[in-house]
């Protein structure tokens, strides 16, 4: 094979004297060992030239190193580096700084405060060779300035932006991103805004007041590309912008996401007659059944839902298991749900609708009503599972916001 082939695998160049140089990971297919990635992930490192210094930002996941190390041979020397920044100290991006500071004794990791200890106990990383930075420090290259945005909580509690200011490249880490292997840039993925909300549901979502801090920090800069850690390189950035711009708002819509599941179909019938209230009274509805429902998918429909349905049969005195499991995501994931309702079929003594409640108590969601029934359900549990639908569909349509 020519090395041109190659090209896309190589080093390449999205900024003058910026290169992105991180590894892509095609077969990946659960992250944090919870979330489905259909399209595999990149973990995206960069480089910048200045004119005197040589600065690296972010790295990648153990077991990409070398792949790491020679595409920042490409453009420059591994010894002469002498920053390494660590926007986040996730291992999906800082876990190859031990590696790289093997290899180069004197460059120094420029991180926040927080980021200083995760680097000493996650990585062993000496204080005589960090640099602890604050909001708005900068550190000049060379005909290139990098400034530090502190941005908490998106996705841990160290975790910064870096920006160049010469360029407008803007390096946001896991804030703007999105698991896929597919694409350069933006425009180059077909699913570029589903994907970005399924990851920020997933990552994002818990930590919305964060993001509308970040934005509000990020309006006052001219930026021009956004070179997250995850996926595609934004060469349009405000595409992305905008789309988050709207999830971090909370605002939800005309929208009842459904989760249920059933083992002897009850629960099932239940769910389909609520379903059919739901649509005939003009709600968007979007209906996954657990366990094979994937979670990614759940997580990008409570962006943006104003009520779920949650559907479960009794199981050894409560919901059952995998209807717990995602009623704890529910509730983890912070999501601007405003309504719930539960459905619940049992054999003899039940016990799903009141662990339901207890779950969810403590959220925000206004649990409306719930239908707890022996066995299959009958015309009389028909109605009433109509007229529950009909109410969630009114509180829906009457907003909520
Ligand atoms: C493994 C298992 C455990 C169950 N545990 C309970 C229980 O603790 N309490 C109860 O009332 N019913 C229990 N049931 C009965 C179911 O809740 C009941 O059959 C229900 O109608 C099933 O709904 P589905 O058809 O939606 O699966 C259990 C059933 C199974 C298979
Ligand atoms: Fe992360
Ligand atoms: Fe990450």
């Amino acid at each position: 094979m020519e090395l041109m082939d190659l090209e896309s695998y190589n080093a390449r160049e999205i900024s003058d004297g910026v290169y992105w140089v991180g590894a892509r990971d095609w077969n990946q297919r659960l992250f944090d060992a919870l979330i489905p990635l259909p399209q595999g992930t990149t973990y995206n490192a960069y480089l910048v030239k200045g004119e005197q210094k040589t600065a690296l930002v972010d790295t990648v996941r153990p077991g990409f190193e070398e792949e790491l190390e020679s595409r920042i041979g490409q453009v420059a020397e591994l010894a002469s580096l002498d920053y390494i920044v660590m926007n986040h100290a996730e291992p999906d991006h800082a876990g190859s700084i031990p590696h790289i500071m093997a290899k180069n004794e004197s460059a120094v990791l420029v991180t926040t405060k927080k980021g200083a200890e995760m680097a000493s106990v996650q990585y062993g990383v000496p204080a005589e060779r960090t640099q602890v930075v604050k909001d708005g420090d900068t550190i000049p290259l060379g005909g290139k300035t990098l400034r530090f945005i502190e941005a908490p909580w998106l996705h841990w509690p160290e975790t910064m932006f870096t920006y160049v200011e010469e360029d407008g490249v803007l390096f946001p880490c896991d804030f703007l991103g999105l698991h896929t292997a597919h694409g350069f840039y933006d425009d180059e993925v077909e699913e570029l805004i589903p994907f970005a909300k399924r990851y920020f549901g997933e990552i994002m979502m818990p930590f919305r007041k964060m993001g509308v801090k970040a934005l509000e920090k990020i309006d006052g800069l001219d930026v021009k590309i956004i070179a997250p850690s995850h996926g595609p390189v934004h060469r349009n950035p405000d595409r992305i912008l905008s789309a988050y711009r709207q999830w971090v708002s909370g605002e939800t819509k005309e929208k009842v996401i459904v989760v249920y599941v059933s083992m002897w179909n009850s629960t099932e019938a239940m769910i389909k007659t609520m379903v059919e209230t739901l649509f005939s009274e003009g709600i968007e509805v979007n209906l996954f059944r657990l366990p094979d429902a994937d979670i990614g998918d759940i997580a990008r429909e409570l962006v943006d839902s104003r009520g779920i349905v949650l559907g479960t049969p009794a199981v050894l005195g409560g919901m059952h298991p995998v209807a717990l499991y995602a009623t704890h995501l529910v509730k983890a994931l912070r999501p601007p749900l405003k309504y719930g309702v539960v459905l619940s079929s049992h054999g003899w003594s039940g016990g799903a609708v009141k662990q339901a409640a207890e779950v969810l108590g403590p959220t925000k969601i206004e649990v409306l009503g719930a239908v707890d029934i022996k066995g299959p359900p009958g015309p009389d549990d028909e109605r009433e599972i109509v007229e529950l639908g009909k109410q969630l569909a009114a509180k829906i349509k009457q907003g909520g916001e």
